[in-house]
């Protein structure tokens, strides 16, 4: 699904007067389908940053990012096709951050339902399918229709990652999706990942605790001195 070659990103801050910062050194993965890659290692290793770099937020330094698009065939992430890019992230690839932009005046189930009209979904039918998946994340009824602007961290990160999930991306990168949510919550979501997995999706990610990590991930690569690779006996 995807190959990460030599990737690394330092940032040059101009304002200091070019002062250089390593965001990380040289990684290089594979994630097949139906696999989840978890990233680990001390905060300001760079796991971010990988994660930016695939999605194209970030350019790298050095490496490619090759994806298996199912529209476009291998196509370097990191290779400057915008266009290309641009349709991989609205039909294939799926990013979830640790906090929800909150787009102002549009309902919880609106911020949940777009991605399915954007692919061409019958409304009324994609809306049924959003309130349920919000219901499943124990967002009660009442605030499907509510502004998530005023909603809590956990409310606003469970919106967020229905809004991930409910297109069923064939890669999903997670930047600590669960990371202000209680217990309850947090079993939810990683069923919610596993069921996403066994039909298939790719997956890479962070996530702040060890038992998350553990419950989901088939393969964990700490970042640290020199990236290494440790596998999880499952
Ligand atoms: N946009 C940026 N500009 C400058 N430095 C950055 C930027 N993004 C990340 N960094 C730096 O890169 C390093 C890795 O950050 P990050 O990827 O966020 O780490 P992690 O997610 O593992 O905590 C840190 O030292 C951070 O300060
Ligand atoms: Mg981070």
């Amino acid at each position: 699904m995807i190959e990460v070659n030599n990737l690394s990103k330092t940032f040059t801050l101009h304002i200091l007067g070019g002062k250089v910062i390593e965001g990380f050194g040289s990684v290089s993965f594979r994630v097949v389908p139906g696999e989840f890659l978890g990233l680990a290692g001390r905060s300001g290793s760079g796991k971010s940053s990988v994660l930016k770099c695939i999605y194209g937020t970030y350019l790298p330094t050095t490496g490619e990012v090759w994806f298996a698009s199912d529209c476009h065939g291998k196509v370097n992430l990191a290779g400057g096709h915008e266009q290309k890019l641009l349709q991989i992230r609205n039909r294939e690839m799926g990013y979830v951050s640790q906090f929800l932009r909150v787009i102002p005046r549009v309902a919880a189930v609106d911020v949940v339902v777009e991605p399915l009209l954007r692919l061409g979904e019958n409304p009324s039918k994609a809306r049924r399918r959003a309130s349920a998946l919000l219901e499943r994340l124990a967002i009660p009824a009442k605030l499907h229709d509510a502004y998530p602007a005023t909603f809590s961290g956990g409310e606003q990160q469970r919106i967020n990652i229905a809004r991930a999930v409910i297109w069923k991306p064939r890669l999903l990168l997670l930047d600590e999706p669960t990371a202000s949510l209680d217990r309850g919550s947090q079993g939810i979501v990683i069923d919610l990942l596993r069921e996403l997995k066994q039909k298939g999706t790719s997956m890479i990610g962070i996530f702040h605790d060890r038992a998350s990590m553990e419950a989901i991930a088939d393969r964990v690569l700490t970042f640290g001195n020199g990236s290494k690779t440790h596998e999880k006996a499952q």
